[in-house]
């Protein structure tokens, strides 16, 4: 597979081909999933949920995200590497918001970044992108305005609110952003979004029409002991299969059969000798 960029995604919305985005957090999960042919990995503030263990993506750091994206960016070879912005970075000065997203290019090595927010995010994003840093926007449900949104719910239902959602849609593309996320939508807004936009939307509980879909990765791999949204698909269970291999060792070691010999060294009978003699 070729190394996957942003000119690479518009590509895939003109020939109608779909975009397969996950979370990642981690070496070894981003070199599975960049060999099993992911396009985006994402290292999203989600850490701040199903990795620390928090129950909002509020309290993830700059430090937190640029910590992960450099682990996620020694695993893989060949997809995109996008990297949250946390909440907050983006209302600061300018140049501050500069600084902020070129941190997490520079030491995390992300490809871009991505920020949650409408069209008054417009000029932000259109200041990232004159300094080389490409955006990728982030609609519908934005998970770090939990508290203002007063919770995790769709977003877009009634005529107004798809409207303000189309119009944050393309204030985005017309600034300068390579593809927009767009969460907990009804699968009938998304489309119609997705029609209206030359730049790829990337669905989460968006429907089937999206140019493309994201998961989080916990979430994807039933790795996960909490909350699981409607939208997600569960694609292995990696609780269980921990769970019962957690217990097998604990009994193992109880009951003394592991280590067995396969695990074990032992002296030869000449290194025996001299240690009794
Ligand atoms: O943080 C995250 O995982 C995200 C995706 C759900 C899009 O922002
Ligand atoms: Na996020």
């Amino acid at each position: 597979m070729a190394n996957i960029t942003v000119k690479t995604l518009l590509k895939m919305k003109e020939r109608g081909e779909r975009i397969a985005m996950m979370t990642a957090y981690d070496y070894p999960t981003a070199k599975l999933l960049d060999e099993a042919g992911l396009h985006v990995l994402l290292i999203g503030d989600s850490l701040g949920m199903v990795v620390q263990g928090n129950t909002t993506t509020i309290p993830v750091t700059l430090d937190d995200i640029v910590y992960h994206t450099r682990m996620v960016r020694r695993g893989a070879e060949h997809a995109l590497i996008v990297s949250d912005m946390p909440f907050l970075t983006t209302h600061g000065l300018p140049e501050d918001v500069l600084q902020k997203a070129g941190r997490l290019m520079q030491e995390g090595g992300a490809h871009a970044v991505k920020i949650e927010g409408g069209k008054e995010l417009a000029s932000v994003v259109s200041r990232l992108v004159t300094a080389g840093i490409p955006v990728m926007g982030h609609i519908g449900l934005t998970p770090q305005s939990v508290h203002a949104l007063g919770g995790f719910s769709v977003q877009g239902r009634t005529v107004a609110s798809a409207k303000r959602m189309l119009e944050d849609a393309a204030a985005l593309e017309e600034a300068g952003a390579f593809a927009i996320v767009l969460e907990m939508v009804p699968a009938e807004v998304a489309q119609w979004i997705s029609s209206k936009l030359r730049i790829p939307t990337i669905g989460i509980g968006a429907g089937s029409f999206c140019d493309g879909q994201v998961l989080v990765f916990h979430d994807a791999m039933g790795f996960t002991s909490g909350y699981i949204p409607k939208h997600n698909k569960a694609y292995a269970n990696l609780a269980d299969t921990i769970a019962v291999a957690a217990r097998d060792y604990v009994r193992e070691v109880a009951n003394g059969s592991f280590p067995g010999e396969a695990q074990t060294v032992h002296l030869k009978p000449e290194e025996l000798d001299k240690l009794f003699n």
